[in-house]
């Protein structure tokens, strides 16, 4: 039977003159109805481990909108605590994490084998969204990328230079080495699982990809993905992945044919123009409209969903934010990019 599904079209390289749509953090704070589930749900990760709640507003953003792809709700956080790792949110401030300081720590921290007991409300979560999304919309999985999970995981919170990272990369490679390799083969063993659960496509955030330089960039994220796309490939062959080198600049080129990647998600200061020539020869792109723009709304967003749509329209292409939408967007301002979008 022929691919009916707009999302996973592009994503076999179908050029289309509407491209499928959906947003990075669709299910967030700047909808009145997810605040109020996760009031519900009592905090952050509360939410994320309730099955039920998290298919719930991973739901509500595709209700709205009617967006092609509905995402997992859940966090790129939940594998480093499954394989250990203590994490807690504190409100209005981020993510924090017991750290990882040198191989004691790393030894302290749990096995692959272990982390399905923690995971396994993210796979209900699935089976749920599975059973109710509409039959035209594709369910994606997710995680993070092992370098930006490593930089949260040694820090133990976000960081804007992720300088705790680079630190114990460059005096404790060793320690660093087999980080990198645990949230590799965790990542594996999570998104075959997420597969498995009904994930039809999954994405690897790297969201700080870009602070990799040079050899960096090559062994630590374009390795990881590599490695972590085919086991996947060998298991379930016919999955596609989204790649996220956020920031990568022109490390970009090439990256998603190294990997083994369908598709290469662009943050917002990829020039189009570029990606079109370079990228997308290679796989189908993803991007890049600044989330700025659904805060200030406007002729400015309207005009600019339009150029990415025509300057990505000779090529497989998955309209989206260069990053997530912002908990200060409009709700409204959704409804302008995608009536700019669709007519
Ligand atoms: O996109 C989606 O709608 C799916 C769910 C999703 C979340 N986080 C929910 C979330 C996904 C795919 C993520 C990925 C994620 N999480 C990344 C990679 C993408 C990126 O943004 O760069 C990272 C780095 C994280 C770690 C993380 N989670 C941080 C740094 C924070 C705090 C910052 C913030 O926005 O508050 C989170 C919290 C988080 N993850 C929220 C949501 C909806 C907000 C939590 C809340 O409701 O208070």
């Amino acid at each position: 039977m022929a691919e009916q599904k707009k999302l996973l079209r592009a994503l076999a390289g179908e050029i289309q003159d509407v491209p499928p749509v959906w947003m990075m953090r669709q299910a967030g704070r700047y909808l009145p109805e997810y605040r109020a589930t996760r009031a519900e749900a009592g905090d952050f990760l509360s939410l994320c481990y309730n099955p039920e709640l998290a298919a719930e507003v991973t739901l509500q953003p595709i209700r709205r909108y009617g967006f092609d792809a509905a995402i997992l709700f859940a966090d790129i956080l939940l594998l480093p605590q499954a394989l250990g790792a203590k994490v807690w949110f504190v409100t209005g401030e981020g993510p924090r994490l017991s750290t990882i300081k040198n191989q004691s720590d790393f030894n302290a921290l749990g096995s692959v084998e272990a982390i399905h007991e923690t995971l396994s409300p993210i796979y209900e979560t699935l089976k749920i969204l599975k059973s109710e999304l509409p039959k035209e919309t594709t369910l994606i999985g997710f995680a993070g990328a092992p370098w930006t999970v490593a930089t949260y995981m040694i820090a133990g919170r976000g960081t804007p230079d992720q300088g705790p990272a680079h630190a114990l990369k460059d005096t404790d490679r060793a320690t660093f080495q087999q980080l990198i390799d645990l949230i590799t083969d965790g990542t594996i063993e999570y998104l075959a699982k997420q597969i498995e659960a009904g994930a039809e496509v999954v994405k690897i955030f790297d969201s700080w990809a870009g602070s990799l330089k040079g050899q960096d960039f090559h062994d630590f994220a374009l390795l990881p993905a590599k490695k972590i796309i085919q086991a996947l490939n060998a298991r379930h062959p016919n999955v596609p992945i989204i790649a996220f080198p956020r920031e990568a600049g022109p490390a970009y080129e090439g990256f998603a044919k190294a990997v083994g990647a369908q598709c290469l998600a662009i943050d917002t200061k990829v020039d189009l123009e570029w990606a079109a020539k370079v990228l997308q020869p290679d796989s189908c792109v993803q991007g890049n409209l600044d989330p700025k723009l659904m805060v200030e709304g406007g002729d400015k967003l309207i005009s600019e969903t339009k150029r990415i749509k025509e300057a990505l329209g000779n090529g497989p292409h998955i309209f989206n934010l260069g990053h997530g939408i912002t908990p200060d967007a409009d709700p409204a301002n959704v409804d302008v990019m995608l009536k700019a979008l669709r007519g």
